[in-house]
């Protein structure tokens, strides 16, 4: 029989003396963490009722094992534009390629993440699911699609797919994936924030800029809170006082009017705008939502069917009150109307400190987001909350974030490459501190950009001290606009571009930070280049170069 130490677990008929052992894979692909939070939470409980799990990255599936798997749980979440993250993409290729395997004896089932504020929602989950039937799998419990408040989606998930486990006959199966250590953490979580206190918000830029970039410390002392360079911290912000008050002014409704939350708390209806409902964010499901308590017939038009562009447009840097003033309030009662909401998305900033620098302390860089569209001011609810009210002595709810996809090579002597302009360079500042404390002596190459040299070379004296002690080896700076022509960062690579391939080949790490849509995406282009030029390869080894640092983990990055 087992003994008590056996990693192996008996289920069901256990009556009758025999073993059975279902064994249930879950892959993840995350950008930001969440979804392997939530693979690691569905292990927790299918454990517990005595599955054997195996949890694994989708980054280091074997995809010759996957023809071994009976059970198997995918958790994705979907980046940019409809794509995969990037410890997913290889997985992603592999299985939508011809060399992906029948998998008819295959039980699956996707959980999928994303943002209802983005066209392509949740579509890499959507797009396994499919795939993963093409290939003759049988889905054992339904996908789930969940937006950004997807904690109570998940759990219903988790225990819908327990359930049909267990249903089904269990089956022996043993093969080796490498088990992920399932990490244990402090008290507070994304599910349970910390109060954590300000104790510094300064303005990073100088008199001229047209930036403003906070820097922001806040306490976590008492938490038990840890990180790791490459982190972020998650925030819950409040709206915008002013707006909660425009928004108010247009309805007819008491703002002491209690209204119940998604949980069962109530509230006052000013609260409830001002602190747990998104209030700056059109999307398609809300204008759904709406559809079905507004009277309005211009609205009703808009949302008819063969307007789906239209819709589109319309939401397009439009808010809550836009929508107010434009086609009138909708519901019956203040519950009514705050029914159809959104919570408030959590915001994520990549940690500009090191713990073991700053025991304590988290550090950010936030950059203020003011814009005008369609003829009113706009301001970006957690940046300006920064900017403009929060006060040291103030507190604010906060968890981390761990970031996998983004952190320090494991071998200390291994140069890393850190390319990040404008609030980009925060992680490379949290890079550097945790150099400097702990002795380590690899080489550490900088690429910094941003509009003006006088006024918005962010931590420009910390950058500087680092260069005279040897803990950062070079730093390449790109001031766009003091000069004629425009200089970004990825034309400081290219000036350096044999000396950079020879660090790459000495087994440097590539790390950037940033802006997703623009510099990101040229800064991967340039790579390429200076990979195709300095090697002499064909431009397709030159992708195939650059995929495999992706798959070795030697590019990584943190982009928004
Ligand atoms: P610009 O705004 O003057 O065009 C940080 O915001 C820095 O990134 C700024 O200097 C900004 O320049 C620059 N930037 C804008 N687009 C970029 C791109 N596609 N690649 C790299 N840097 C870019």
């Amino acid at each position: 029989g087992l003994n008590s130490n056996s990693p192996v677990i008996q289920v069901g008929n256990q009556g009758s003396g025999a073993v059975i052992t279902k064994e249930v894979t879950i892959l993840y692909g995350s950008q930001t963490g969440n979804s392997k939070g939530l693979a690691n939470k569905a292990a927790k409980t299918l454990e517990t009722s005595g599955f054997k799990l195996t949890v694994v990255s989708m980054n280091d599936f074997k995809p010759n094992q996957l023809k071994k798997i009976k059970n198997l749980l995918i958790v994705v979440s979907t980046h940019g534009e409809g794509d995969p993250p990037d410890n997913a993409l290889t997985f992603f290729d592999y299985l939508h390629s011809k060399r992906a395997p029948k998998l008819d004896d295959l039980h699956f089932s996707v959980l999928a993440l994303g943002d209802s504020s983005y066209e392509f929602f949740c579509k890499t989950g959507k797009d396994f699911d499919q795939r993963l039937e093409e290939l003759g799998g049988t889905r054992l419990y339904p996908r789930f699609d969940c937006d950004v408040d997807y904690d109570e989606p998940a759990e219903e998930w988790i225990q819908g797919v327990f359930s049909s486990l267990k249903d089904t006959e269990g089956e022996s199966e043993n093969f080796e994936l490498g088990v992920q250590s399932i990490v244990s953490e402090s008290v507070y979580s994304r599910t349970n924030p910390f109060k954590a206190e300000v104790l510094e918000n300064i303005n990073l830029n100088g008199r001229g800029s047209n930036k403003e970039t906070r820097h922001l410390e806040l306490s976590i002392e008492g938490s038990g809170l840890t990180f790791e360079p490459g982190d972020s911290l998650g925030i819950y912000p409040e709206n915008d006082p002013d707006l909660v008050d425009l928004i108010l002014n247009e309805l007819n409704w008491s703002p002491d009017e209690i209204v119940t939350l998604k949980q069962g708390d109530t509230r006052s209806l000013y609260d409830a705008l001002y602190s747990f409902y998104e209030i700056t964010v059109l999307t398609k499901p809300l204008l759904e939502k709406i559809g079905k308590l507004s009277t309005n017939q211009e609205y009703q038009d808009l949302l008819s069917p063969g307007n789906e562009g239209r819709v589109k447009a319309y939401i397009e840097g439009r808010d809550l009150l836009d929508l107010i003033r434009d086609f009138g309030v909708w519901g019956n009662t203040a519950q009514e109307f705050v029914s159809v909401l959104r919570k408030i998305p959590v915001r994520l900033y990549s940690i500009a400190s090191s713990l073991a620098a700053n025991p304590d302390e988290v550090h950010l860089t936030i950059g203020a987001v003011r814009y005008e569209v369609n003829g009113r001011r706009r301001n970006g609810v957690c940046s300006i909350l920064t900017a403009e009210r929060l006060q040291p002595g103030d507190i604010l709810p906060v968890f981390i974030q761990h970031n996998e996809n983004f952190k320090l090579p494991a071998n200390p002597e291994a140069p890393i490459i850190m390319i990040g302009p404008g609030t980009g360079v925060a992680p490379f500042r949290s890079f550097m501190q945790e150099r400097e404390e702990l002795g380590i002596e690899g080489k550490s190459w900088l690429f910094f950009g941003d509009q003006h040299f006088v006024s918005d070379f962010l931590y420009q004296i910390e950058w500087q001290k680092w260069l005279e002690s040897g803990v950062l080896t070079r730093a390449d700076v790109a001031f766009s606009r003091d000069q004629e022509e425009k200089v970004y960062v990825q034309n400081r690579m290219l000036e350096n571009s044999k000396e950079l391939f020879m660090w790459l080949e000495e087994g440097a790490y590539v790390y950037v930070c940033g802006d997703e849509k623009n510099m990101a995406r040229d800064v991967h282009h340039t790579l390429i280049e200076i990979i195709e030029t300095e090697s002499g390869l064909s431009r397709e080894k030159a992708e195939e170069y650059v995929a495999r640092l992706l798959q070795q983990k030697r590019y990584q990055r943190d982009v928004y």
